[in-house]
């Protein structure tokens, strides 16, 4: 199959090199400067899949490519501004698989393609979360931090039914675990239970993420999960307190030498993902008259040190 990955952070070159040693044809589309470096020295990677790769990148979408399948990797904030970019460039539009962190990403994309290609038909969209922790070394340079999975929902729609196949397939014969469930929506909330204790203790306080199982990160950590799933449960989702807290700390442990995604976009003065994760959180738990003392300190304390990172001369 033709596939791009776009909006390739380490992620999603993670992603391309294993779909590359699937036999698929693969395009990844990233910043300039990981491009640069991908076609310079290759993709490096350490870990696992330990390898030099010769992925093909660009550093936009070429007009008039028909790929058979598009991963979007950007950040959530970034959606928005990738559909666009998509409705723009690609005809038809393939279909698109979203494994972000936070809820409701779906609406962003499509609010994005709509807005460039209004005549365009709606995207095929298949949602899916992840727990593969990559850290970004440098310019296409990573460290997969261990094994997780990917988890892909089964839409009832039977064309984009259909696509959510074909990324099994993808994944699969990358040789990347991938469990396929009708009600995505769970597992979305699943992951944001975790991403909402995880990311930001670990980004707070610039620590792996197995230092969470020592005090006093573990409590922190503790408080934003218990109120992450107060919120859950004012939702309408039904995960029980101890099926919530096996799920964080085996999250904790498979990904325990891994930089969690919130922290690495601080170190590098990048926007982070608070706002989809514990400010979604916050704007949800309002409407059912929760409070949540910890997930609003959280937020307060991750968007002052991204001022503070941004103020800091580099
Ligand atoms: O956002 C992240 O960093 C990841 O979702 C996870 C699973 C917490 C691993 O670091």
């Amino acid at each position: 199959m033709r596939v791009v990955v776009f909006g390739a952070g380490a992620t999603g070159q993670l992603f391309g090199v294993a779909f590359l040693r699937g036999g698929h044809e693969v395009l990844l589309v990233a910043r300039s400067e990981e491009v640069e470096a991908i076609r310079g020295h290759g993709l490096r990677i350490e870990g696992p899949s330990a390898g030099v790769y010769p992925v093909p990148a660009v550093d936009a979408l070429i007009d008039g490519i028909t790929p058979d399948l598009l991963l979007a990797t950007v950040k959530t904030f970034d959606l928005r501004e990738a559909g666009a970019e998509i409705g723009r460039r690609l005809r038809p539009i393939p279909p698109v698989l979203l494994p972000q962190n936070g809820i409701g990403v779906e609406r962003l994309l499509e609010e994005g393609v709509h807005a460039s290609a209004p005549s365009a038909p709606p995207p095929t969209i298949v949602r899916a979360v992840h727990t593969i922790p990559v850290t970004r070394l440098g310019p296409g340079s990573l460290r997969e931090a261990g094994r997780g999975e990917i988890v892909i929902g089964i839409p009832k729609e039977p064309v984009a039914k259909r696509a959510s196949d074909q990324f099994e397939e993808l994944f699969r014969s990358g040789g990347i675990a991938v469990r396929r469930v009708p009600d995505i929506e769970r597992e979305v909330w699943r992951k944001l239970l975790v991403n909402a204790a995880i990311n930001p203790v670990t980004a707070d306080h610039n620590i792996l993420n197995g230092k969470l199982s020592e005090e006093p990160w573990r409590g922190q950590a503790e408080s934003l999960h218990r109120e992450a799933l107060a919120v859950s449960r004012a939702e309408g989702q039904t995960f029980s307190e101890p099926e919530a807290e096996t799920d964080l700390w085996r999250v904790v442990r498979a990904t325990a030498a891994n930089r969690s995604s919130m922290l690495q976009d601080l170190r590098r003065g990048r926007p982070t993902e608070i706002d989809a994760i514990s400010g979604e959180l916050l704007r949800r738990g309002k409407l059912h008259g929760l409070e949540l003392p910890a997930t609003s300190r959280a937020l307060e304390r991750i968007e002052r040190r991204a001022r503070e990172r941004l103020a800091r001369p580099s």
